[in-house]
């Protein structure tokens, strides 16, 4: 996730796109920068490692009219944060401009075409290609040229492009990620989204998926990938700045919550390889040697990333057999682990900061052991001392509570799952089965969302007055059951909440069961189903109110539960996945209700960077 902006008027070009890229900071701050020209076709591009502040810094000694410019605030996805990664990048004539949020996939392919035909890079990003092959379609038409040139691109963007050789023009295309913008008065502005135009315009028109668009300062035109025109209005917006932020939700929690389907998608993108059954993790590609003959794996996070790990542990053992371990990383670091060279470890953090984390990678580089990384920053500490690794992709997460890291993190290790399997016993079969179910998640998230938003909301207003919950789930959903109890407790602050094997209830939880307390059931129609609800029946017994979540069309828990929540089938070690959702719409609902301030829960930070 990046911020892109881009301006053609008469205002202060620079500062136009300098106080844009600042509302869209929350988007990503590794690095940024900015292109402009001028009348004359003079052109000024200016980049710098760290937040825009620094950019603006920069700026304000420069004396240059610019007419046009676009400008960019980086979350690094290829390449490390350098300021000749940061965008915006350019042709080798230094004529077109181009800024891209997005990861496009067959870059290296690309590239290397490119290379013969003898262009210069300057950058190691996926971004780059593109405008160079825009330069190669070039003949003096910019729309032209950049319609030719996405022909050829695999992945997900939003681009802004502008050119000395074609001034006068913004163009603008959009495959996934989010990009508006406005024409009015003589000013086109666009943006990853409206804060950066809402001090100039509330008439915006958001792009859609397969449409690129020229604007102008006397109008615009929006064309699908085939050319043909299409008729798009404006729509007025009555978003405040802090709204729009927060693409129209109350809070980043929400919007991260709902993110969740997308964040999936980012993650498996470029990933998979039906026909053959295999994950394709470029990041894994060097050690994949090594990693053919470890005979354990050893998972090490915190908090909701070492459940994560959890559901990792069963769905690898059952489907790769690899004995796995898993472990929180403050126990890891100071216990006297047994470990051996055919042991890999393997660290999954959003942040890749997390001190114990970081920790505990050290304590298993020092046995000599392979060390590999599920991160989200990229360039973090975990990357850098880790020897190898999955990036998450999924752009910041700012909500402290973690809830599509924890969701994408569940999805790479269900390819990490292929990927080892495929190396040993797994069949092409098996390979397909779970990479087929993992590309089809993303629209089963959507209707999850769609359906239990509302009915996670109402069920949270009835059950407000409770302060003690109990989660229970068995086998892949045991580590949902504790994320569902962790949410609870973390966001809405007055509530205790735990989480335990449904299997265990009868060895200690069940002596809290009456009617005050109630039990959320994480129920799906697995194959441990039929214990699951035998458990149900015993704490029905006891008169505490029972919530069931369950797969759609299993409406026998209507008998038993209070109240039962739907999703929809999918295979088993995926249906974590889908399982949460309700959960993470449950402990943002309550923590709403009960007044307290969801996205800074008291107490408890982002990233723990101390012990
Ligand atoms: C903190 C955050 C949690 C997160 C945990 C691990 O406790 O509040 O949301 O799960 O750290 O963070 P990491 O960045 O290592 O995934």
């Amino acid at each position: 996730m990046c911020g892109i902006v881009g301006y053609l008027g008469k205002d202060d070009v620079i500062s136009v796109i300098i106080s844009g890229l600042k509302r869209l900071e929350y988007r990503g701050y590794d690095s940024c920068g900015f292109s402009v020209y001028d009348k004359k076709g003079q052109d000024l591009t200016l980049k710098t490692v760290g937040r825009v502040a620094a950019l603006e810094k920069m700026a304000e000694s420069l004396d240059f009219e610019a007419v046009c410019g676009i400008g960019h605030s980086r979350w690094a996805t290829h390449g490390l944060v350098t300021e000749k990664n940061a965008h915006p990048h350019f042709d080798c004539k230094k004529e077109i401009f181009l800024v891209h949020n997005g990861i496009i996939e067959n870059y290296k392919e690309i590239k290397k075409k490119l290379l013969e035909r003898g262009h210069k890079f300057v950058s190691d990003t996926d971004t780059e290609v593109l405008v160079h092959l825009i330069e190669e379609f070039f003949k003096g038409n910019l729309e032209e040229a950049v319609h030719r040139a996405l022909k050829y691109i695999k992945g997900a963007y939003a681009i802004a492009v502008i050119s000395k050789k074609d001034p006068g023009k913004i163009v603008v295309a959009r495959k996934s990620s989010p990009l508006v913008f406005s024409v009015e008065k003589n000013r086109a502005i666009v943006a990853s989204d409206p804060t950066p135009i809402l001090p100039f315009s509330d008439k915006v028109v958001f792009l859609e998926d397969d449409e690129l668009a020229v604007l102008t300062p006397e109008g615009f035109k929006v064309f699908d990938f085939e050319k043909k025109q299409k008729i798009r209005e404006p729509q007025v917006l009555d978003w405040t700045i802090e709204e729009s932020e927060k693409g129209g939700f109350s809070h980043f929690m929400l919007k991260e919550i709902f993110e969740e389907p997308e964040a999936v998608e980012n993650s498996i993108r470029g990933r998979i390889v039906l026909d053959e059954g295999i994950a394709k993790l470029g990041g894994l590609e060097m050690v994949s040697d090594k990693l053919s003959k470890i005979d354990r794996l050893i998972l090490v996070a915190c908090g909701t990333a070492s459940y994560a790990c959890m559901v990792g542990e069963y769905m690898i053992e059952e489907n790769a057999e690899i004995p796995v371990e898993v472990d929180v990383a403050s126990e890891f670091r100071y216990r006297n682990p047994i470990l051996d060279k055919k042991t890999a470890f393997l660290a999954v953090s959003q942040s890749g900061e997390t001190a114990d984390t970081l920790a505990a990678l050290r304590e298993a580089k020092r046995k000599g052991l392979l060390s590999l990384g599920v991160v989200n920053m990229v360039g973090s500490s975990i990357t850098r001392e880790t020897e190898a690794g999955v990036y998450n992709h999924i752009g910041p997460e700012i909500a402290v509570a973690a809830t599509k890291s924890f969701i994408s993190q569940l999805s790479i290790l269900a390819l990490l799952t292929v990927f080892l399997g495929r190396q040993r016993n797994m069949s092409l079969s098996k390979g397909q089965e779970i990479l087929g179910a993992l590309k089809k998640l993303p629209d089963l998230m959507r209707e999850t969302l769609k359906e239990n938003d509302e009915k996670m909301k109402n069920l949270a207003e009835k059950y407000s007055k409770y302060r003690n919950f109990i989660f229970l789930g068995r086998k892949y959903n045991y580590p949902v059951a504790l994320e569902g109890a962790l949410k609870l407790k973390e966001i809405a602050f007055y509530i205790h909440a735990e989480g335990f094997p449904t299997g265990e209830i009868k060895h200690g939880p069940i002596a809290l069961a009456d009617e005050n307390l109630p039990f959320f059931f994480i129920a799906p129609k697995d194959s441990v189903y039929d214990k699951v609800v035998s458990n149900m029946e015993e704490v029905r017994a006891r008169k505490a109110p029972i919530i069931a979540i369950t797969t759609k069309g299993n409406s026998e828990l209507e008998k038993i539960a209070d109240d039962v929540i739907y999703v929809p089938q999918t295979i088993e070690m995926l249906m974590p996945i889908l399982n949460t959702i309700p959960l993470h719409l449950f402990a943002y609902y309550m923590g709403n209700i009960l007044g307290c301030d969801v996205d800074k829960p008291r107490n408890l930070a982002k990233s723990v960077t101390v012990e």
